[in-house]
């Protein structure tokens, strides 16, 4: 019986040890330790021995099945570690290899100086309106006191879709259709894309971007006008900006000016880009027309306003000092990336 113990002892020992998976453990622990296992049918043979070899071949037999189990706990391990560093090997990640580049995007320089005047506006109380790319003929020019044979509308020809259908010329448009939407006090921007049948070259795009402004209130003076536009210039420009408002024309206001501001390039010495002259054109304005207030059920003798139309695009060369108008459209990531 010693032998046969000893016989299974070593070959349990050896299934055990070379066992290749989870299963064939299962399979050897059954095998040997379960309830008809080679082991314990050792145990039952025991009732042919003497009283006295009893106890010895119980303690053998015990000891057999405790060295098997603790080899199969160990082959356990053994199987479990093996399966960890097999895992860790086929999931290695090379830590050191570059990462694939994630690639943020970020404002157009248009669209930052666009956000940094609407911030400015709309701190001092002005709404952001929408407007129409395609316009007609009518709010384009007609409400705007230009009428069809008016000589105002020689250098605002735009590209026509049907008789009374256009590119908008011109921001100046969203002022009729605010005022005819909406009941002073009135205290509005609007900002978007114009277009004219402009010949392309460093300052001029047939495409380009104005922000309208329309105020109307009662008791409303140019001197409120020449204060909006001043803090405007100086939030963009710096404070020691100086603002220059010269006489002109335009159909719908009266008066009109244009303003001007330093030139940012060369702080008013005189420059290429301000052509010598130390000013910088920015904008057109003026106090609202009575005939426009009129045109949209406003009574002229109780409301007065003003309007001016400021150039996007013109803000945004000065500004980031970029010498060609042409690079705002062309989309060349190399320009844009800089900003
Ligand atoms: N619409 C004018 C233009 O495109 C700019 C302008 C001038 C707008 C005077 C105004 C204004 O609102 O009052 O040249």
């Amino acid at each position: 019986m010693k032998a046969q113990l000893e016989a299974i002892r070593l070959e349990a020992k050896d299934a055990v040890m070379s066992a290749k998976d989870g299963a064939e453990i299962e399979n050897l622990r059954v095998k040997y330790l379960g309830k008809k296992g080679e082991l314990t049918a050792i145990l039952k043979q025991m009732g042919s021995l003497s009283p006295e070899e009893r106890p010895i071949m119980g303690q053998l037999v015990n000891q057999a099945k405790a060295e098997v189990e603790n080899l199969i706990a160990e082959r356990s391990e053994q199987m479990k570690a093996a399966a960890l560093e097999q895992k860790l090997k086929d999931e290695t990640i090379d830590i050191t290899l570059p990462a694939t580049e994630i690639k943020k995007g970020k404002l157009h320089p248009l669209n930052t100086v666009l956000n940094d005047m609407i911030d400015i506006f709309t701190s001092m109380g002005f709404d952001v309106v929408d407007g129409p790319e395609v316009e007609t003929d009518h709010y384009n020019f007609e409400c705007l006191n230009v009428p069809a044979d008016h000589p105002a509308r020689d250098m605002q020809d735009t590209f026509y879709l049907a008789e009374n259908l256009l590119l908008r010329t011109q921001t100046s448009a969203a002022q009729i259709r605010t005022m005819e939407n909406r009941k002073p006090p009135i205290r509005v921007i609007c900002p978007g894309r114009v277009f004219r049948a402009d010949e392309v070259d460093a300052t001029h795009s047939p495409v380009f971007h104005q922000i309208e402004g329309l105020v109307v209130d009662k008791g409303v003076t140019m001197c409120d006008l020449k204060g909006v536009l001043e803090e405007f210039a100086r939030e963009i420009y710096g404070k020691d900006t100086a603002v220059k408002f010269r006489p002109s024309f335009f159909p719908f206001t009266e008066p009109s000016v244009e303003v001007d501001v330093t030139c940012s390039e060369c702080g008013g010495k005189g420059c290429r880009v301000c052509k010598g002259s130390g000013w910088i054109e920015i904008l057109g304005a003026g106090m609202v027309h009575p005939n426009v207030l009129r045109s949209c059920g406003i009574d002229p003798e109780e409301y007065f306003g003003f309007a001016f139309g400021i150039g996007l695009d013109r803000l945004t060369t000065t500004r980031y000092k970029i010498s060609d108008i042409r690079l705002l459209f062309e989309n060349d990531k190399r320009f844009l990336d800089q900003f």
